[in-house]
């Protein structure tokens, strides 16, 4: 029984192993000179630091994960709306940086109004002021122009910011359990990051799951 234990403790630790693959290095999150996926920044040589530091964070996001990236001024982004919605979203931007929803870190580069190199707190270790453009993708500002791209309209998009709980799994009746979503859950909400994982681009484009079949809608959908 003891050695049954000992085996299936390994082959998990080794699965585990296997599918924690994917890294942000290399991906289009990755916006070093030479080596990187968007590579937009010239003398750029590290690459957590576009969105992370580890000292001086910028006091307003603290709550955020050590946030190190140029806040979008955009506040009034819209909420999804329609005849069957049941949840409540928020506006992303409703409230003073740093006490909003964590999807606004996504938009401090996906609303197309900030420099992706732009930076509270710039590395030691190289920086460049300008970007270098790639066309179709960035500008000479900095600013993503590709479809990637999503706007300052969240009217149009997938509703995120509102909290995914019993009681709107019971007034919807075609969504999954509290219990089975959770782990696809940001602090109880649906966000961003219930759907990408902006550190792995294994399932293109950055997608916390294989969308083959649409195996992420139905992670929630019961469809
Ligand atoms: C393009 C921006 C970006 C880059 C580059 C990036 N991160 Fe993140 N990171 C985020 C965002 C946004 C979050 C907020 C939570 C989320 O969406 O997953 C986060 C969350 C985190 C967290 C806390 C939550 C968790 O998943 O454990 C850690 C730790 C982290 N990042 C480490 C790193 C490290 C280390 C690197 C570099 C190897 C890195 N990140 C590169 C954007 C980035
Ligand atoms: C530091 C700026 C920055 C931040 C912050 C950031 N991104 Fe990106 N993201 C980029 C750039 C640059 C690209 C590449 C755009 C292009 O080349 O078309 C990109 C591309 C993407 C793509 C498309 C990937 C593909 O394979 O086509 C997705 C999806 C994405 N980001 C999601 C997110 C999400 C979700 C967050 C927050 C959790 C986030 N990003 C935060 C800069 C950022
Ligand atoms: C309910 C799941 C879900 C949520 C929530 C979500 N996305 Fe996506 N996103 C997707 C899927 C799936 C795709 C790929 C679409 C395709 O291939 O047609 C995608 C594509 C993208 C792309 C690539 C460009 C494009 O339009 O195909 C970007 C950038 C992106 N998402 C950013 C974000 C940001 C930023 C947020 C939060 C404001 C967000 N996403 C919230 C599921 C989601
Ligand atoms: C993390 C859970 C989750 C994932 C993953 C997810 N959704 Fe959703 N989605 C929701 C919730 C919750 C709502 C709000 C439902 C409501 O209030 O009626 C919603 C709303 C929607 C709506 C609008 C419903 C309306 O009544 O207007 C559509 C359409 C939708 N999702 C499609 C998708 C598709 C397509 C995917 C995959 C690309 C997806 N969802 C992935 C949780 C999710």
């Amino acid at each position: 029984m003891k050695k049954l234990l000992i085996i299936l403790v390994v082959l998990a630790l080794s699965v585990g192993t296997v599918f924690a693959a994917g890294t942000v290095v290399g991906s289009k999150h990755d916006l070093r000179g030479t080596g990187g996926g968007t590579a937009t920044n010239a003398a750029l040589i590290e690459v957590c630091v576009s969105c992370h530091t580890p000292h001086q964070a910028t006091a307003a996001n603290k709550q955020d994960p050590l946030w190190n990236h140029t806040g979008t001024a955009t506040t009034g982004f819209g909420v999804y709306s329609s005849v069957t919605m049941n949840a409540s979203p928020a506006n992303i931007g409703g409230s003073a940086m740093g006490s909003q929803s964590v999807s606004m870190l996504c938009m401090s580069c996906h609303d197309g109004t900030v420099s992706v190199i732009s930076m509270y707190n710039p590395p030691n270790s190289g920086n460049s002021a300008a970007a270098t453009t790639i066309t179709g993708r960035i500008n000479v500002s900095g600013f993503i122009v590709s479809n990637a791209n999503i706007g300052t309209d969240m009217t149009d998009d997938h509703p995120v910011n509102f909290t995914y709980d019993a009681a709107l799994v019971t007034s919807d009746g075609g969504l999954q359990p509290v219990a089975s979503v959770s782990a696809y859950l940001i602090g109880g909400q649906v966000q961003c990051a219930s759907c990408h994982d902006v550190h792995d681009p294994t399932n293109v484009p950055f997608l916390r799951l294989n969308n083959t079949g649409s195996a992420l809608c139905l992670v929630c959908h019961i469809k």
